[in-house]
């Protein structure tokens, strides 16, 4: 992982603690999805977002998946990650919180904003 050699590259440099390390990387957030409904997930498709990813864009998953519960580890409380129920985000979907959730009529994409940046 790029992330592993980064912590590794730095620690043999530096001596830096790992807290150190990950407070300097700009994280904006993780979640994990799964095909299951409920908590907690059945199963977990993991994704995490650098600081810089967000945009307007509305982002389906690979292969148009369709996922029923969600799991947010993380969130940058600038930012919002808002779940649709079609796969170009013309409903005016939800903004999740943090944690595991089932939205109703499930996750078709997702847009990642940070509004208050
Ligand atoms: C995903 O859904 C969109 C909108 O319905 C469609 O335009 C696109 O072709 C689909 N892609 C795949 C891989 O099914
Ligand atoms: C993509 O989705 C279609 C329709 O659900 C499915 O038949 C196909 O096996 C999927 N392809 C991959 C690579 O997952």
């Amino acid at each position: 992982m790029q992330l592993t050699s980064l912590l590794v590259a730095i620690t043999g440099a530096t001596l830096a603690t790992a807290a150190e390390i990950e407070s300097r990387i700009p994280r904006l957030g993780a979640f994990a999805v799964s095909q299951t409904f409920g908590c907690p997930l059945a199963t977990r498709d993991f994704f995490e977002f650098a600081l810089g990813a967000q945009s307007d864009a509305c982002r389906t998953f690979y292969n148009n998946t369709t996922y029923q519960a969600i799991d947010v580890y993380y969130w940058k409380p600038e930012c919002l990650l808002t779940l649709f129920n079609t796969y170009d985000c013309t409903d005016p979907g939800i903004v999740s919180g943090i944690g595991c959730w089932s939205p109703p009529g499930g996750i078709y994409a997702y847009k990642i904003t940070c509004p208050y940046l």
